[in-house]
This record gives structure tokens, C-alpha cells and sequence, in this order.
């Protein structure tokens, strides 16, 4: 599987790529704002494009998702995700467009394809796309049936929407089940979804049951137990923040057992090598 880091803030960028286990990065709206607004706290000045553009070239042979903001249509996303892809792909050749399964979030009548028109649109112009806001199977098929070439299921927020009623308070990173929580005997569940691993693990056998090449990039993970689970169910990708990153590295024995080692190593061994 794949480790995609899900952060527009390019130290985290670096580091991830320094460490080597960086395999892409995707970035949305909301995670492009933290960026700006942490250069804005910083006092610096800020050159977005520019900012992009460093990015894309720490990111070099690695994907990068960019996603499109005018979402009123499937032509206005179209016309902005070639014009990201025109901008910003020749930089490093990395540049893939973010689009939304369905833009439309006022259930205006007749708007609900126009995300999937748009991904047809843009594959057919050779312009890579990752299709997000995924929350079923079936949105995750008809994108891949577009010629998306990743699909990105928001695991962390489906696990919010379950537990949100029955089991206040509990934070972002908190850990939830894969197989799910119960209440009252009964396992929570949204449309026959016990859980945002339940719905990577769902498309992973849809996909798998019918040969599609699509990815399926596991998205929204919160903590490293998601990651893995994101793995045991065959995701192609697991995008995080770079907390996780950190948080995949980390074990109380493996500190504890270097403090020990360090304490132990002999004055003779350091003075051999
Ligand atoms: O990759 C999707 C991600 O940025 C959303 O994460 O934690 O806001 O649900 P989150």
C-alpha cells in the first residue's frame, strides 16, 4: 500500500519526502487554507503559486492532487482542472485533479452527475483525476466507471457521522472499529456501511470483484490503527496527515528499548567504531 501525505503545508511536504516513504500528496481547499493561514500567522509573504510549485517538485514522480473550486457545473470544473492541470503539471509532470463525485450539496435537481461528467471530461483529455468525497460503493463505481484513477473514500468522517448521536464527546483522532460500534445491540451503520474501513474494504472487493484498475485511496484516516486496517482490507493508498506519518513510527517499546540500549552500550563498543 501506498502512503500518501494529506497536507498542503510544504515542511511536512519535505519531510515526508526526506524520509523516503512518501509515495504522493493530495491537498483539498480546507488543507490549503491551513497552509495559508499558518504563512499568514508567520507573518511571511505569501506566493501561493509559487508555494504549489515548490511542492510539486519536492513530490517529483510522485502524484499530487489539486483540487478544483468552481464547482457549479461540470464545465466550470472542466475548464478549472485543465487550467490547474496546464498551470501546474509541466513543473514536474505530477499534477492530478481532485473533482468531487457530486458537487451538487443543495440537491438541486438534475446537478447530481455533474462530477462524474466532469471526470469523464477530463480523462478524455489525458488529464489524470482522483475522484473525491466518496461515501458508498456505488459512488465509487460510477467514478471508476468515468476512468477516475483514484477513487478516495473519506473513512474518518463516516466513522464521525456514526458516533456522532450515540457517543458524545470523542475527538477527531479518536479510534473507531472496523467492524464497527453497537448501541442497544444493534451495530451502527449508514445504508449498510459499519464503518469508513468497512467502506474501503467495500470497494476494494467491488473493484476487485470486477477487474477495475481504478485505486482506491483510502482517505480521512485519523490515526496509524486506520492505516493498517486501511491495509488489511486491500486499500491501494492510504492518504494522512503528517501526524499519522509520525504516529506510524511510533511504539512505547521501541523507545523504551532504545533508552535501554543506549544506556547499556559499552564505553569499549563506541570506541570500536
Ligand atoms: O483526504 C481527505 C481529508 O483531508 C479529510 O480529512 O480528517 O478532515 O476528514 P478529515
Amino acid at each position: 500500500m501506498k502512503f500518501f501525505l494529506d497536507s498542503a503545508i510544504l515542511s511536512e511536504i519535505e519531510q515526508a519526502y526526506t524520509a523516503g516513504i512518501c509515495d504522493g500528496i493530495t491537498m483539498n481547499p480546507s488543507l490549503v487554507k491551513k497552509a495559508v493561514d499558518g504563512l499568514k500567522a508567520k507573518g511571511e509573504k505569501i506566493d501561493l503559486e509559487r508555494y504549489i510549485r515548490r511542492a510539486l517538485k519536492v513530490a517529483k514522480g510522485t502524484p499530487v492532487s489539486l483540487e478544483v473550486t468552481d464547482t457549479e457545473s461540470a464545465e466550470a470544473m472542466v475548464v478549472q482542472g485543465k487550467k490547474l492541470f496546464k498551470k501546474f503539471n509541466p513543473v514536474a509532470g505530477n499534477v492530478y485533479i481532485k473533482i468531487p463525485v457530486n458537487p451538487s450539496y443543495d440537491a438541486a435537481p438534475g446537478k447530481d452527475f455533474e462530477g462524474i461528467i466532469a471526470i469523464r471530461a477530463l480523462r478524455k483529455a489525458k488529464i489524470p483525476v482522483n475522484c473525491t468525497l466518496v461515501f458508498t460503493p456505488e459512488q465509487a463505481l460510477a467514478a471508476a466507471k468515468a476512468g477516475a484513477n483514484f477513487v478516495s473514500p473519506f473513512a474518518g468522517r463516516i466513522d464521525d457521522m456514526l458516533r456522532k448521536e450515540h457517543f458524545v464527546p470523542f475527538s477527531k483522532e479518536d479510534y473507531y472499529p472496523a467492524k464497527g460500534l453497537s448501541k442497544e445491540g444493534k451495530v451502527l451503520e449508514d445504508n449498510g456501511v459499519v464503518s469508513g474501513i468497512d467502506l474501503v474494504g467495500q470497494i476494494v472487493k467491488v473493484f476487485r470483484q470486477y477487474g477495475i484498475k481504478t485505486e482506491v485511496l483510502a482517505a480521512s484516516l485519523r490515526n496509524a490503527r486506520q492505516v493498517r486496517e486501511a491495509a488489511l482490507v486491500g486499500a491501494d493508498i492510504a492518504t494522512m496527515p503528517f501526524s499519522v506519518f509520525m504516529e506510524l513510527m511510533r511504539h512505547r517499546l521501541t523507545a523504551e528499548g532504545m533508552k535501554k540500549f543506549a544506556e547499556d552500550t559499552p564505553e569499549e563498543f563506541r570506541k570500536l567504531v
